[in-house]
């Protein structure tokens, strides 16, 4: 049998409560991940700014900033809820390709600590738009390795053909052309390769490339404050198959490989300090014998949690009910009128009937921050659950909510 009590909280009598579907996190595995990254990072002068996309609830933001984490944000929405949240500006930094210049400026008027530049264009309007609110910006540039992270090529960020960072040599003249940049302070590096790494070597890679780069930046006369590692540390979404790099090896690697830097280092951990505090509570709505496969219909589907579709992965799928001796296959799907709404395809589970509930794990990172509305289904609402307690922090959205903003067109106007 299952455990069915989640952080101390019954997942049965809260479904009961809150309906479902419903996203269900742990705080206090949230803070066990917190903790345990602390204490790997003990004695560096080290920040850790968690990657806000990951799972974006103000809530979880909080237990963030509790910890002193900053946040690594990529739009002026995520800036606005890590700022809502409690986490100084002077703890943020902002990556991304396409930062528009009102995203620029917001984030210099709340003062944030460091823009991670993509690319010249981006290098230039930060100059400029500095140098009309009279303020220095401070720049790292976000270096493209060329190493191969050796994951699912969606999540790939690192090898020249993506569309992340900029080449060395690019970034080599960033610098050396960087006295012309008068409201511009270009004094770090930063790199990320990927997502849901599961193995040290790329992760060595790319940072020996960045301290060598850092060297040679050094003999040239430049002073390198900081270097951002970017986040990338894989997790465990199947269990007895997928094993995770040990938090304690991967900050290693970091220490032997920025060995002699003696600036500040970075670090953008999104997935690794959520993932696993987080599953998706859900219930079969029926079962229905197909041609030739078993159907589980649940009433969660690709819009809650769309990482199956969008990248095949496997999240294991427990049943809350008794483990049975003759396990059934079963593909497990949502009601959107869609052939890739499919959670697990001819996955062995005990026998499910409709009514059952089951928990689709590991759902904390990635699941309610890629969530939609398609085919007109509400948010999903979200529940941090803390040592037997459960606080709702995120409401199921209406129907009503949905629509709100829409309108027949009334109103016409030219253009
Ligand atoms: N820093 C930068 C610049 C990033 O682009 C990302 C993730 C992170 C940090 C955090 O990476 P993490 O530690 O969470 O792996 N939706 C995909 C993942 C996309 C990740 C995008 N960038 C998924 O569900 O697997």
């Amino acid at each position: 049998m299952a455990d069915t009590t989640f952080d101390g909280v019954d997942l049965q009598a809260l479904a009961q409560r809150i309906g479902t579907p419903c996203h269900v996190y742990s705080a206090t595995a949230i803070r066990q991940r917190i903790h345990a990254l602390t204490t790997a990072l003990h004695g560096l002068d080290a920040q850790v700014c968690y990657a806000v996309k990951a799972n974006s609830n103000l809530a979880i933001l909080q237990l963030m900033a509790d910890a002193g984490f900053g946040a690594d944000i990529v739009s002026a929405g995520e800036m606005l809820r890590a700022v809502c949240a409690g986490i100084p500006a002077q703890r943020i930094v902002f990556s991304g390709v396409g930062k528009s210049a009102d995203e620029i400026a917001q984030a210099l008027d709340a003062g944030i600590a460091r823009f991670n530049v993509e690319s010249a264009d981006e290098l230039h309007l930060l100059q400029r738009i500095a140098a009309q609110h009279d303020v220095i910006a401070h720049a790292a540039a976000r270096i493209n390795p060329d190493v191969d992270a050796g994951t699912h090529a969606k999540i790939s960020t690192g090898k020249s053909e993506n569309k992340f960072g900029v080449e060395i040599d690019e970034a080599q003249r960033w610098f050396a052309d960087s006295a012309q940049l008068t409201h511009l302070r270009l004094d770090g590096l930063h790199v990320h390769i990927g997502s849901q790494m599961l193995s040290l070597g790329p992760i060595r890679a790319a940072l020996q490339r960045a301290a060598t780069f850092r060297r040679e930046l050094e003999a040239d006369g430049h002073t390198i404050r900081s270097i951002d590692v970017g986040g990338g540390l894989g997790v465990c979404y199947h269990a007895g198959h997928d094993t995770p790099v040990a938090i304690a090896d991967y900050v290693d690697v970091i220490r032997r490989e920025l060995d002699g830097f003696d600036g500040r280092i970075l670090l953008e951990p999104g997935r690794w300090l959520v993932a696993e505090a987080g599953l998706l509570l859900t219930r079969v709505i029926r079962v229905k014998h197909g041609g030739q496969r078993k159907f589980l219909i649940v009433d969660a589907a690709m819009n809650d949690l769309v990482r199956p579709s969008l990248y095949d992965a496997w999240h294991d799928i427990v049943p809350l009910g008794p483990d049975s001796d003759a396990p059934q296959r079963y593909d497990v799907v949502g009601p959107v009128c869609e052939s890739s709404d499919i959670f697990a395809r001819d996955r062995e589970l005990p026998p499910c009937t409709a009514g059952d509930l089951l928990m689709i794990k590991a759902t904390g990172a990635y699941g309610a921050s890629m969530a939609s509305t398609f085919n007109s289904r509400p948010l999903a609402a979200e529940v941090l659950a803390d040592n037997g307690r459960y606080a709702v922090v995120r409401r199921r959205q209406s129907i009503h909510d949905m629509i709100a903003d829409e309108r027949s067109a009334q109103q016409w106007e030219s253009a």
